[in-house]
């Protein structure tokens, strides 16, 4: 702990003080006017300069593309903001109810590696069974009703192999920022949780406190000791 004579608070209200005179917030605002905000979904956040969203993509995102072989599954990839972490992946399917959407995530990535996949909001069309080694959702499930995720996490089940990780952001209301957010869905860690498990998967981590309005699952087959 600082001594009562430390400089710190001193520093730090003069450093504010800084901060805050009109040439430092000329700049600031130039500097982001200059920024690259111009994938659909940074208004969000940006996993480069958001510390939670940061530890998000270097926890539960990159960790799992290790090989230029991964095949990844990503579910409603909107404008690219997670996709531009994937494109070392042998094979990305990028799946999203919205034709729309997937038209502009190809506008900002001409990947030969990425399939764009128009789905019917739970399903998988033309991805091949055992085929996916992680399957990636943030910023989706936090938005669908029980019955659809439900649904999703049968429909994924036959892509994947013992070995793959799913990676689901999900609403949590049980966060006052999850429970204020009219647009998010109905659902919790315990219901997430009951869910997942109805379905026999293996909860590998579950992650309830980097984000103040969602939380996150990672989960798998339930791997085979012999
Ligand atoms: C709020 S955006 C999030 C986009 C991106 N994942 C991000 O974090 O920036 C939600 C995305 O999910 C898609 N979407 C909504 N419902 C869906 C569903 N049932 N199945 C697949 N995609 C869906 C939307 O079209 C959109 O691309």
């Amino acid at each position: 702990m600082p001594k009562l004579n430390t400089t710190l608070h001193i520093d730090m209200f003069r450093d504010g003080k800084r901060r805050r005179n009109l040439s430092s917030r000329i700049w600031k605002a130039i500097e982001i006017l200059r920024a690259k905000e111009d994938l659909y979904g940074l208004e969000w956040g940006d996993p480069e300069t958001m510390p939670p969203l940061s530890y998000v993509r270097d926890h539960f995102l990159t960790p799992y593309i290790i090989s230029p072989n991964t095949t990844l599954v990503e579910i409603g990839p909107g404008g690219g903001r997670w996709t531009r972490y994937m494109l070392n992946a042998k094979q990305i399917y990028a799946v999203d109810y919205h034709q729309d959407i997937l038209n502009e995530l190809k506008s900002n990535f001409s990947k030969t590696n990425i399939t764009y996949v128009k789905n019917n909001g739970d399903d998988f069309p033309n991805i091949k069974a055992g085929s996916v080694d992680f399957l990636f959702s943030f910023g989706t499930f936090v938005h669908l009703d029980i019955d659809i995720i439900d649904r999703y996490l049968r429909n994924m089940k036959p892509l994947l192999h013992r070995d793959s990780n799913v990676v689901i952001q999900y609403s949590d209301k049980t966060k006052p920022l999850g429970k204020n957010n009219g647009a998010f869905s109905e659902n919790d860690p315990d219901v997430m949780r009951e869910l997942v498990l109805s379905h026999g998967y293996a909860i590998y981590e579950e992650d309830l406190k980097t984000m103040w309005h969602s939380s996150i699952v990672r989960f798998g087959l339930e791997k085979i000791t012999i």
